[in-house]
């Protein structure tokens, strides 16, 4: 199995592409102990995680993090695009650093747009509707790829632990795939790299929220992160904590920096064998390896070294299309876009697929499905907060005293003032737009 991150395949088996691709659960010791965590991360459309106890940690211990994100400008923003920027605000009101990438060559490279046509599909269809949903202008920045001279040089740079064999068997590109295609991966490394370089806030933990598509993506920019390492923190075969130098050169002063950090640490039983390139350290655990190693990489820049740590990922599921394929910008039966007049909206979702049963006899006996519901997804995912409010509507709708009818008008009325809000917030985001934008 191989994840496209530019086909417009749906998923359906969650729990098999985690398994199948390493990702870890989101489970509810992820957000229990979050500021009021939510909705998304409350009721499993966050799915799986990587590396998120990093996130935790520095959110538990007040330490600096950030958050990077990208969109591609391609067609309007529908409300399967809406989920990253929920996310991205929660994080942001509990004291993430915030930057945007807007995917620009990505889309040129990908989708043939021009990058004017992309800045401008930017600011009117994303941009504004991120400000119109509450994005804050403190501690954040938006900024184009084919503007961000940092971004461009780590892709360069970053490229040189790549190989093609690694491209072909990650993407499936071939002979015939264009190369700014190619970099496309290479330039979202950047991005989510880059945010840890001295000017833009130094080594931290990042987390990058993202749909699933975009695993591959993430794998790629993990073990870069992790081949530019100088020093490498593990748990050995025989179950020692050992720092390892991956350099060839310089070693034993590589070795004896580590071995003043570690001791600096507090660690006392350090056995250092220079023909190993190695310091193993007795009396450290492995709850203690991530304390190590982030440590150590802070120092690395004083070595020529970047000491980026493996980014976070979080990972949703995607929205159904109203009529139970996928929710695309290319077919507009199909999503409910920001833009959308809210009567337009309010049409599409009484159109829309429902868990209901073929007659209304039927489905005041057996009830209805829910799970299989467009209307009750709109809910859980965009309109309904109160957790108990939904859960009732749940019930009500298995045991069969809810009817499709006025439910999906329910939703349809929650859908008109959303949208109206939106609208209204909207028409003044132009004016403090500069605020965000970064050049
Ligand atoms: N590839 C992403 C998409 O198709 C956009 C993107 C570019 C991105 N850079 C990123 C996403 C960095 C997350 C992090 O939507
Ligand atoms: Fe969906 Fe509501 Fe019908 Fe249940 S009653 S199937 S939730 S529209």
């Amino acid at each position: 199995m191989q994840i496209d991150p530019w086909s417009s395949s749906t998923y359906q088996d969650y729990a098999r592409l985690r398994d199948e691709f390493g990702i870890g659960v989101f489970s509810d010791n992820h957000w229990k102990n979050l500021q009021n965590p939510h909705r998304l991360l409350r009721r499993g459309i966050v799915f799986g995680q990587r590396d998120f106890s990093m996130i935790l940690d520095a959110v538990n211990n007040q330490k600096p993090w950030a958050i990077l994100t990208g969109l591609m400008p391609s067609g309007k923003m529908h409300l399967g695009h809406k989920m990253i920027i929920d996310e991205v605000i929660y994080y942001q009101s509990i004291g993430a650093d915030i930057f945007i990438a807007v995917a620009d060559i990505e889309s040129y490279g990908t989708r043939g747009y021009s990058l004017k046509e992309t800045r401008s599909l930017a600011i009117e269809e994303y941009i504004k509707n991120y400000i119109a949903l509450g994005l804050k202008p403190e501690k954040c920045s938006i900024y184009f790829q084919s503007k961000n001279q940092h971004v461009k040089d780590l892709a360069f740079l970053l490229g040189r632990k790549v190989n093609w064999s690694q491209m072909i068997a990650t993407y499936g590109f071939d002979g015939s795939t264009n190369m700014t295609h190619v970099l496309a991966p290479l330039i979202q490394t950047g991005d989510i790299l880059h945010v840890q370089l001295e000017e833009f806030g130094g080594i931290r933990p990042v987390l990058v929220p993202v749909g699933v598509d975009q695993d591959p993506h993430i794998r790629l920019c993990r073990d870069v992160a992790k081949a530019h390492r100088i020093f490498n923190v593990k748990r050995t075969k025989d179950n020692k904590i050992g720092v390892f130098v991956k350099p060839d050169e310089d070693v034993s002063v590589l070795l004896d920096h580590a071995e003043k950090i570690i001791r600096n640490l507090g660690f006392k039983q350090l056995n250092k064998i220079t023909e190993y390139k190695a310091i193993y350290i007795d009396d450290a655990i492995e709850d203690q390896i991530m304390m190590i190693d982030n440590t150590l990489a802070k120092t690395e820049p004083m070595f020529d070294g970047y000491g980026f740590l493996p980014p976070a990922a979080t990972f949703h599921r995607f929205m159904t299309g109203l009529n139970g394929g996928k929710m695309s910008s290319s077919k507009s039966e199909s999503a409910i876009f920001l833009s959308d007049d809210p009567k337009v909206a309010k049409k599409k979702i009484m159109r829309a697929k429902t868990g209901g049963a073929v007659t209304l006899e039927q489905q005041k006996k057996d009830g209805g499905k829910p799970d299989e519901c467009m209307v009750y997804e709109l809910m859980m995912y965009h309109l309904i907060e109160d957790d108990n409010k939904l859960q009732e509507i749940y019930q009500s709708c298995k045991n069969g005293s809810q009817m499709c009818g006025n439910c999906k008008k329910l939703a349809a009325e929650m859908m008109e003032r959303l949208l109206l809000d939106i609208d209204e917030k909207r028409k003044h985001a132009g004016e403090i737009i500069d605020k965000f934008i970064v050049e």
